[in-house]
């Protein structure tokens, strides 16, 4: 087959994230305004582009694809897409075809997605109280997300919980997060609050509770036994000895896990990041659009990952760090 994609870092891109809407049914408020305008549907991909775009990444090597949002089932005829991408799992090109996804949806979708080949995926649960739950999606429901996981299980997917740790708003559900996680099967994995979207960097980092804390204060309940594993994403992953139950950390502030990184991000409008935390960017829609060539797309993405990054500057490496990133998570493919 061709070559693998391989930037100059020596580093192979293998795992694709893309965001197939940037509309959601939610508003967190850590990721979206609470008016927040809408792309036109023009400027989306089509299905049929997002086919030939992520098939020709299949093509160079991708083996792990992950479909996000905005909330990607909120998209129209997304099962079609999904139907598309069965077809490199059925083949063994792609090793893994998964999802993010705040839950809304999936008690409609999961049977068919596991049809698709899709073994597990992520939801985004960073609350059990429903009252919190409202506030902090604005318009969520916890029991509709609650419904959706149990609809993803009983139709034999893995589900892993996605929390964003919040100082002051969470804080105090870190520890019945993981007790749920523990008695319902779930996997879980914390994420520390990233100063991306319309924020300013000071209301980001003022809820923002480094993971090594909560690991600390886990440490002091559990014993945990460092996993070496990976699932490719940047998680790093304990096992908690008492409950068998896995936990990630993801840790983009406290320890920046850049020099590992496998992976580029599809924006809902065709627009390549090669990094979550820069501006660079190459728009693949008008290369599609210009030609149907694969040859002019492969080129192409070559070109992007030649230009990837070293890694993003909101670590705190060099101490606090100074700017937000403008460009929202729901366009970027969280
Ligand atoms: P697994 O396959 O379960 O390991 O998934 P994953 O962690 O790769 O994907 P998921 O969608 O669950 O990612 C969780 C969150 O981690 C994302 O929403 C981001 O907040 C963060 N994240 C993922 N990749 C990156 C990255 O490359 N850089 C940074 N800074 N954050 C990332
Ligand atoms: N920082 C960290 N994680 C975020 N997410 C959305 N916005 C942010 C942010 N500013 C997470 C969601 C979900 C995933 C898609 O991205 O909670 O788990
Ligand atoms: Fe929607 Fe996910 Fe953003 Fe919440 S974090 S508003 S569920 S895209």
């Amino acid at each position: 087959g061709a070559a693998p994609l391989i930037d100059t870092f020596c580093r192979r891109v293998s795992y694709l994230r893309v965001s197939v809407t940037d509309r959601c049914d939610f508003r967190c408020t850590y990721c979206m305004a609470e008016r927040v305008e809408f792309l036109p549907r023009k400027d989306l991909l089509t299905l049929e582009e997002l086919d030939r775009l992520c098939s020709a990444f299949v093509g160079l090597g991708v083996t792990k694809l992950r479909v996000t949002g905005g909330e990607p089932l909120v998209r129209k005829g997304i099962m079609d897409f999904f139907r598309a991408m069965a077809r490199h799992v059925a083949s063994g090109a792609l090793r893994e075809l998964t999802l993010t996804t705040n839950g809304s949806q999936l008690a409609h979708h999961a049977d068919t997605l596991a049809a698709c080949g899709v073994k597990r995926v992520n939801v985004s649960l960073d609350t059990l109280d429903p009252d919190r739950f409202a506030r902090l999606t604005r318009r969520g429901r916890l029991d509709t997300v609650l419904d959706g996981i149990r609809a993803a299980r009983a139709a034999g997917l893995r589900v892993k919980i996605n929390t964003v740790a919040l100082k002051g708003a969470t804080e105090d559900e870190l520890f019945p997060l993981v007790d749920w996680c523990a008695a319902e099967g779930h996997d879980l994995t914390f994420i520390e609050v990233m100063p991306l979207g319309e924020t300013s960097i000071e209301e980001r980092l003022d809820q923002y509770l480094p993971l090594s804390d909560l690991r600390a204060r886990l440490a002091g309940r559990f014993t945990l036994e460092p996993l070496a594993g990976s699932t490719g994403g940047p998680a790093r992953y304990v096992r908690l000895a008492e409950t068998g139950q896995t936990i990630g950390f993801i840790t983009p502030l406290s320890h920046n896990f850049c020099e590992s990184c496998n992976r580029v991000r599809l924006g809902c409008t065709g627009t390549l990041f090669t990094c979550l935390g820069q501006e660079g960017t190459t728009d693949l829609r008008a290369v599609l659009r210009a030609s149907a060539d694969p040859a002019g797309i492969e080129e192409a993405i070559r070109a992007a990952i030649a230009r990837k990054p070293r890694g993003h500057d909101f670590d705190y490496s060099r101490g606090a760090p100074t700017g937000a990133i403008r460009r929202a998570m729901n366009r970027t493919g969280g």
